[in-house]
């Protein structure tokens, strides 16, 4: 017993041995800071100190902004585009041209802002990286997002600061305001200060990039009618991006069965281009990427498989494989670690797959960017 009140005290007084050291080093630390604190108001008058770091704070931070929106084109050219003939044949003299031919344009007027419009999924993000591309442009991805600041007024700086570095950048910059329809609405009531300003301030930026031989604003939406109408007006060019046509379906299904073991089927694609009337060009590619996953999703329900020749399990497809006599019956976990592979993916899986997806795009919706671009 003696010993135990022996040892509590012992621990007792450890105990409050630390807490003298914790408590000391936290009076280090007061003080020290209170040192800190001194010799910069010693320094600084203590109105200078504020606002040196209010004015240091804004200019990293548009720095920073600028280097956040430079994106990496995501396509290589407008050869990975498929079908848009038109409006590609527009981009590139709209675009390339006015960069590659400048002499061209010492009497004309180079067209600087172009709005991109149409239903979602054909192709409008797509189109300007690989103008981006192929323009060797620096691409700059601006969004709400990347210009906001908590400091007021600091979001139309942004916008001012940046449109400024393109503007005095010797390279060619294409500026890539996506989904506009977020930065520019219709001006309501409810509309908070802050995005009429920031609207007010792109429009202004907007007219004075008129002129610029080698700096393009292109804003692309899938809403046209929500935009501000004065907003609207301002671009030089608006160009509609539709739904693909027969042919541009053709060449958007040979664009996604390119390197794929679909690709052999191409002289067979008649029935399924017909049937994917109305389907966007984002559509198709989910199309045939279900085709192509189709074989894995069913190795999950196989129950039957023959052993290949070079030592992998596959599922058996034909009537033939079930007269073979090393088939194996089991579920795919018991099959051993890295030894399964799928059956070969087949014209039918297209259908198959087809009969998986609803177009996007409704009849109405079309008839909504019909009567927009007939306005
Ligand atoms: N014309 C096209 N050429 C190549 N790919 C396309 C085309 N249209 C759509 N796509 C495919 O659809 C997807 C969505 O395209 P995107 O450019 O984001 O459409 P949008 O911006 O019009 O909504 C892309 O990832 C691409 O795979
Ligand atoms: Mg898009």
């Amino acid at each position: 017993m003696d010993n135990l009140i022996e040892s509590s005290k012992v621990i007792a007084s450890q105990v409050d041995l630390f807490q003298l050291q914790v408590m000391l080093i936290f009076k280090q630390i007061e003080t020290m800071q209170r040192e800190i604190t001194s010799q910069q108001s010693k320094k600084l008058p203590t109105a200078t100190l504020v606002q040196s770091q209010q004015q240091k704070k804004p200019e990293d931070e548009v720095q920073n902004m600028i280097s956040s929106t430079v994106e990496l084109p995501r396509i290589g050219g407008l050869k990975d585009i498929a079908g848009l003939w038109k409006i590609k044949k527009q981009l590139k003299s709209l675009v390339i041209l006015p960069l590659n031919q400048p002499q061209l344009f010492i009497n004309h007027k180079v067209v600087n802002s172009i709005l991109l419009f149409g239903p979602p999924g054909t192709g409008k993000t797509h189109l300007v990286h690989a103008l981006a591309s192929e323009a060797k442009a620096v691409l700059y991805g601006v969004s709400i997002s990347n210009m906001l600041s908590p400091f007021v007024g600091q979001s139309e700086k942004n916008v001012q600061a940046l449109f400024e570095h393109v503007r005095h950048s010797e390279h060619s910059s294409i500026l890539f305001i996506d989904e506009v329809d977020g930065f520019c609405r219709t001006r309501n009531n409810a509309e908070q200060d802050h995005s009429r300003r920031l609207k007010t301030e792109l429009m202004c930026q907007m007219s004075k990039l008129e002129g610029a031989s080698n700096v393009f604003l292109i804003c692309a939406t899938n809403c046209p009618w929500d935009l501000d109408t004065a907003f609207l007006r301002r671009f030089q060019k608006r160009l509609y991006v539709p739904l693909p046509n027969i042919a541009e379906r053709r060449e958007l299904f040979q664009l996604f069965t390119r390197n794929t073991p679909l690709e052999v089927y191409r002289n067979h694609w008649s029935e399924l281009i017909e049937k994917t009337d109305g389907f966007s060009g984002s559509d198709v590619s989910d199309l045939v990427q279900g085709a192509l996953n189709l074989p894995i999703t069913e190795l999950e329900d196989t129950k039957i498989w023959k052993p290949s020749e070079d030592g992998f399990y596959e599922p058996i497809v034909t009537a033939e494989d079930f007269n073979r006599d090393d088939i194996v019956c089991c579920d795919l976990s018991d099959l051993p670690f890295g030894s399964v592979r799928t059956r070969p993916v087949q014209m039918l899986d297209l259908f198959n797959s087809l009969d998986d997806i609803t177009p996007t795009v409704s009849v109405t919706d079309i008839k909504k960017y019909e009567t927009f671009v007939s306005k």
